[in-house]
């Protein structure tokens, strides 16, 4: 999995730079992140592209990109968001659990994801049916 982001230099004479929310990734060809996972995209066509791919995107990719042009007449920052979303995933149920009518029991779920998942609970009465869902958390 990669995303690569597209921006174009309008002539051979402008530079171009990748710079993410506190650091430059690219300026030019000079790479100057140490993060093996990110390269230039570069083409030359009837435009130039600049883009920059990011491999194996991850969570910590999140944010904002920033690809800058420097050219004689106007440099033209242009802001982008790049929003990674993680499939949900229950990483903690309580096992199965037997205790004394009258007292009071916590059944434990936990859940990962992102956007952050809606948990519900149901009830399956012995008869095998659902009852509507117990609760919503999050
Ligand atoms: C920005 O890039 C630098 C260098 O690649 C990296 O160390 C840092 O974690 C990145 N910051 C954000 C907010 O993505
Ligand atoms: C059960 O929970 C209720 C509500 O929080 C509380 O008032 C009660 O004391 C608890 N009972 C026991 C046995 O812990």
């Amino acid at each position: 999995v990669s995303c690569p982001s597209r921006c174009y230099l309008l002539d051979g004479i402008s530079k171009g730079a990748w710079l993410n929310r506190s650091s430059i990734i690219f300026a030019g060809n000079d790479k100057w992140s140490v993060d093996p996972r990110v390269s230039i995209v570069s083409s030359v066509g009837d435009k130039h592209e600049y883009s920059l791919q990011i491999q194996k995107v991850d969570v910590s990719d999140d944010g904002q990109y920033t690809c800058s042009i420097q050219s004689e007449r106007n440099p033209r920052p242009k802001l982008l968001n790049l929003i990674v979303k993680v499939p949900p995933k229950i990483y903690d149920i309580s096992s199965d659990i037997t205790v004394n009518e009258g007292i009071n029991v916590s059944l434990i779920c936990t859940a990962s994801g992102k956007p952050e998942p809606s948990i519900s609970w149901r009830h399956i009465t012995p008869s095998g049916e659902f009852t509507s869902p117990l609760t919503h958390l999050c």
